[in-house]
């Protein structure tokens, strides 16, 4: 029964994009809708889930797969799962998309250049200077989606446009709850 499944949001793109802060933001606009969620962000799955995990091109796809697994029971239990995670890899994104089905992939875009400037996290700075291996963008291979169901470029809009332009495109696909609660 479709209706009582939910839906799998996909975040992907280079650290300091902004996937967690739209995906933060897009949390509380989902329940204000009534629709059931959770957050599955890459920086706290790996301090649990794939805690131990590292960044070679296996254990990323291990940590993508597991969060791809868990979203998928999720999904399968009316939830909408809400997926941030750099998840470089085209195949193993389209690997999550065949398994969970019902899945919007967003690509949140910056430029290498932009997410260097930004260095929310001071990582750019090591990796350009050596320090951090295999770092993507930097030594490590990012691909691209090929047909994501949204891209958002956040040198062009705001967070909370960004989580806007989410909503906007959940709507569009039929996605979004009709059923606004009373109060709204
Ligand atoms: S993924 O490749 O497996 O999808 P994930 O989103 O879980 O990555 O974790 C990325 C976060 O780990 C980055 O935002 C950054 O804070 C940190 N990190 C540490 N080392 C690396 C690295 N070599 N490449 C990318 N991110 C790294």
């Amino acid at each position: 029964m479709t209706e009582d499944r939910g839906f799998c949001v996909w975040f992907t793109g280079l650290s300091g994009a902004g996937k967690s802060t739209i995906a933060e933001l897009l949390v509380p606009a989902l329940r204000q809708r009534g629709h059931k969620v959770e957050l599955l962000d890459g920086d706290v799955v790996r301090t649990h889930l794939s805690k131990g995990l590292g960044f070679s091109k296996e254990d990323r796809d291990t940590n993508i797969l597991r969060i791809g697994f868990v979203a998928d029971l999720l999904v399968r239990n009316g939830v909408v799962a809400i997926c941030s995670a750099i998840s470089p890899y085209r195949e193993i994104r389209d690997r999550n998309r065949e398994l969970i089905g019902d899945f919007v992939e967003v690509y949140v875009k910056a430029s290498l250049e932009e997410v260097t400037r930004r260095d929310v996290k001071g990582l750019y700075e090591k990796a350009i200077a050596g320090e951090i291996s295999n770092f993507t963008g930097v030594s490590d291979p990012y691909e691209e989606p090929e047909n994501p169901e949204l891209v958002i470029d956040t040198e062009q809009c705001s967070p909370a446009e960004a989580a806007e332009m989410v909503l906007a495109r959940l709507e569009e696909l039929g996605r979004l709850n009709s059923n606004q609660p009373a109060n709204a």
